[in-house]
Order: C-alpha cells, then sequence, then structure tokens
C-alpha cells in the first residue's frame, strides 16, 4: 500500500498546489492556515508538518513559529520534497524523509505535530490509521498537541450527496487537465467518499492514546479540523 501511494504522489508534485486550489475554489489555502493559526497554541519548541508533501503548511508554520522553534517537514514522497526544498529555499525548515509508522524521533521529543490532507492517504483501514496516530502519540511529549486537517462527511445527507457528486464529476477530469495523471486523481475522487466522519476520525485518534481530542467542521463538513492533546502534562 504504502508503495503504491508513493508512486501516486511521484506523478504530481508540479502541478499539486495548483489542482487543490481550482478543486477548492481556494478554501484550501484559508484551511491549511486556519489549522497553522490552531497549531501555534502548541507554543515554541519542535514542530513536525507530517506528510508535508510540497510544504504549504510547513510554510505557514515556519511564518508563525516563536523564536527557538524548529520546523521539520517529513514526507516519505523524494518528489514531493524535492518539490517542497525548491519552495523553502527561504524558509527555516528542515526535511526528513520517512514513513509515518517509523519516524525518525526518539520518544516524548516532540511538541506539535501538523498533518493535513494525508490522513485519507496514509490509509483508510482502521488498523493502519492507529498505528500512524500512534506512532504520532510516540514521539510527541505529554503536553503535546496533534492537529489534524482532512477531507470528512458532511452531516446532512443532503449536502453529503452534493458533496460527493461534486467530487465524482470534477476531480477525475479537473485533475487528470491539469496534472496529466488519470491515476492521482481516480485515487483521490474514489477515496473521498469512502473516508470516515469526523466523529469516528475523533475515536480512531482517541483509541491510539490521545487523551483530548475535539474537531471543527469547514464548510458544512466537507473537511474537518481535529486537536489531539498527548495526556500527562504537569
Ligand atoms: C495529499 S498530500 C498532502 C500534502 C500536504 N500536507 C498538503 O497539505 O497539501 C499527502 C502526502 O502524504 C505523503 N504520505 C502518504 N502516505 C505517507 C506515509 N505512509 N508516510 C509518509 N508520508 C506519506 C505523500 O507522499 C504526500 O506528499
Amino acid at each position: 500500500m504504502a508503495n503504491s501511494i508513493e508512486h501516486i504522489f511521484s506523478e504530481v508534485p508540479a502541478t499539486y498546489e495548483l489542482v487543490n486550489h481550482i478543486l477548492t475554489l481556494g478554501m484550501d489555502i484559508r484551511w491549511r492556515r486556519q489549522a497553522a493559526l490552531i497549531a501555534t497554541g502548541a507554543g515554541p519548541g519542535e514542530w513536525v508538518d507530517m506528510c508535508a508533501g510540497t510544504g504549504e503548511m510547513a510554510v505557514y508554520l515556519s511564518r508563525l513559529a516563536p523564536d527557538g522553534t524548529r520546523v521539520r517537514a517529513v514526507d516519505f514522497s523524494a518528489t514531493m520534497m524535492a518539490e517542497a526544498r525548491g519552495k523553502l529555499e527561504t524558509e527555516h525548515v528542515d526535511f526528513v524523509q520517512a514513513e509515518i509508522t517509523a519516524l525518525p524521533f526518539p520518544d516524548s521529543t516532540i511538541d506539535l505535530v501538523t498533518m493535513s490532507f494525508a490522513t485519507r492517504n496514509v490509509n483508510l483501514n482502521r488498523e493502519a490509521l492507529l498505528r500512524a496516530f500512534a506512532e504520532l502519540h510516540r514521539i510527541l511529549k505529554p503536553g503535546g498537541l496533534f492537529v489534524n486537517l482532512e477531507t470528512s462527511q458532511p452531516p446532512s445527507a443532503f449536502v453529503r450527496k452534493c458533496f460527493h457528486l461534486y467530487v465524482q464529476l470534477l476531480v477525475k477530469p479537473v485533475g487528470r487537465l491539469i496534472s496529466g495523471s488519470s491515476v492521482a486523481y481516480a485515487y483521490l475522487s474514489r477515496t473521498i467518499p469512502r473516508f470516515c466522519t469526523a466523529e469516528e476520525l475523533a475515536g480512531i485518534i482517541r483509541e491510539a492514546g490521545f487523551g483530548e481530542v475535539c474537531f471543527r467542521h469547514l464548510l458544512l463538513g466537507a473537511a474537518a479540523i481535529h486537536e489531539a492533546r498527548k495526556a500527562g502534562a504537569e
């Protein structure tokens, strides 16, 4: 699974951001900024943007980071990271190539982990998600913060139907037209309708060990931001 996802993302780095901005009518930019602002609640220290892709979230984090903060962008795709490196030359961001279930950080050493539009790609399977979140929980310090931005399922059945229809009709053709990759955007249009609800995702994050978990819906539930704290801070 990890290899096929890595292959999918190796096809799209150059046009990845443009396609996202077009398909969400620019709302993904606002949502990443909102998630980055929430993430500053972690305070200064060691910050990790997991599954950083082309580095959009890492840019916001590096601009918002208080003095004494180190921001690392982590992803397993060398091609996505090459794109991010080019863009983040002037930002204070370090790059780490790693798989989410085997992170090269010692236990309880990280103050903040953010993840945007990647949970669905890590896996749709509950067990695999649990393993990934447990690894994020392992590296966080007690009291450390996890902020996750992802597509979700609108609670209203009518809005959910409209959202899925939009995804089915537009994501694949628009993505293919701009990026030239039919595989990547066929994958996206298949996985968005199958992903879990915000309540279910909160349950999986809790089961992975996080004490407090809360979420807010964005755009009638088409996306959601989850915030979770590792228990144990004094
Ligand atoms: C849809 S992109 C999101 C990129 C970025 N966070 C954003 O907001 O646009 C998903 C990223 O997750 C990475 N990824 C997927 N599964 C991963 C895994 N198991 N370990 C590490 N990175 C992974 C992919 O390489 C890709 O860059």
